[in-house]
């Protein structure tokens, strides 16, 4: 198979996981036989360096020309770096929400898993980690407070902010699909996340669900308070199959979920448009404090170009062959910083990159 990637290194430790995903993807290439290309593209903050924008045309189309976008991370330093003194709509995750957007990529698949290897990097009792857990969080991405209307005003002589959370029927139906496509062949189950005791957002979100939900009747729906979500995420995070909800609880619970996996360094992401087509990114940020010092955990990156070859080229045989090396890697007791823990063996972010590379068969 021929694939064409577009790779969006981005800001901070972006170039250097994605350069160890790149290493991964090639090897997996030439053991099944597949040719990739990639096109390097700018986005976030090094865009606004070189083109004074945090996204250009030039990159939305090349990213639309290919079949899979790989991307690093983006963004800096909020307090620091110039970047944050632009105005909001010039600064490097605009380029991210006007990617997300002008690539309809609203459907955002987190799963987040408890390796068996890391249950020591666990934050929780044993008693709670010992059931382990694989949730997938299917956040939507292109509606929300995150693209309402938003402003900064004054007002008699006091200053005043507004967002708008608004969504449509059809926003919420789309993404209900998804979720309750992809619970159907995971464990049938769908957890629904709102706040429909205050939201009429939510309340639109609640109504449309359950009519979507009476397509599926496989699959077994509840809904939950996001404020309880984000309790049973810590007390018992096994009872979760697929989590659906809307953009910025998925933003929030996304995070929650993957340091209840022991760091925000394993959780991929795929964010997909109604066809194949996909951004493949991990779900933490760009981690300057560490950029350039060769010990991100590029494990996220890793399994994200795993779904990219799941999803968008339906190459299951190969995202398994990723899968099972990095669990390999992990037995044999290799550790990035994050997930380190007595009796490990400490690697940098290349070497990590190797030795899953090493382990593909
Ligand atoms: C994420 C990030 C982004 C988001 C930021 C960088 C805009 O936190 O992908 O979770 O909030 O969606
Ligand atoms: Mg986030």
């Amino acid at each position: 198979m021929n694939m064409n990637i577009a790779c969006i290194s981005g800001d901070g430790i972006g170039p250097e996981i994605v350069a160890e995903a790149k290493k991964v993807l090639d090897k997996v290439s030439s053991v099944y036989g597949h040719e990739i290309s990639y096109t390097d593209v700018l986005m976030g903050g090094c865009s606004i360096d070189v083109n004074g924008v945090p996204l250009t045309d030039e990159t939305i189309e090349i990213c639309k020309n290919s079949d899979a976008v790989l991307m690093g991370s983006i963004g800096g330093n909020t307090s620091t770096s110039p970047w944050y003194k632009l105005e909001p709509s010039k600064r490097p995750e605009a380029g991210l929400l006007k990617l997300r957007k002008s690539l309809n990529l609203f459907a955002n698949l987190r799963p987040a898993v408890l390796y068996p290897q890391l249950r020591g990097a666990c934050p929780l009792k044993e008693e709670i980690s010992a059931a382990g857990f694989d949730m997938l969080i299917m956040r939507e991405l292109t509606g929300g407070l995150y693209f309402g209307e938003r402003k900064t005003y004054e007002e008699n002589g006091m200053m005043k902010a507004v967002d708008t959370l608004t969504y449509t029927e059809e926003e919420i139906r789309r993404i209900a699909v998804k979720g309750f496509e992809i619970a159907k062949v995971r464990r049938g189950k769908v957890t629904s996340v709102d706040k429909a005791n205050v939201l009429d957002s939510s309340r639109l979100w609640r109504k449309i669900v359950n009519e979507v939900a009476e397509d599926y009747p496989d699959v077994e729906v509840e809904h939950m308070l996001v404020d309880n979500c984000a309790m049973q995420l810590v007390k018992d995070p096994a009872q979760f199959d697929v989590i659906l909800t809307e953009n910025m609880f998925g933003d929030i619970l996304s995070d929650e979920a993957s340091m209840v996996t022991g760091s925000i360094g394993m959780l991929a992401s795929a964010s997909m448009n109604d066809t194949s087509f996909g951004l493949y990114e991990p779900s933490h940020g760009s981690a300057p404090d560490i950029a350039g010092l060769n010990v991100a955990n590029p494990l996220a990156t890793i399994i994200s170009a795993a779904m990219m070859l799941k999803y968008s080229f339906g190459l299951h045989t190969e995202s398994e062959a990723i899968e099972k090396a990095i669990s390999s890697v992990l037995d044999q007791g290799y550790r990035t910083g994050d997930i380190m823990s007595e009796g490990m063996k400490k690697v940098s972010c290349s070497e990590m990159g190797d030795l899953v590379v090493a382990n593909i068969k």
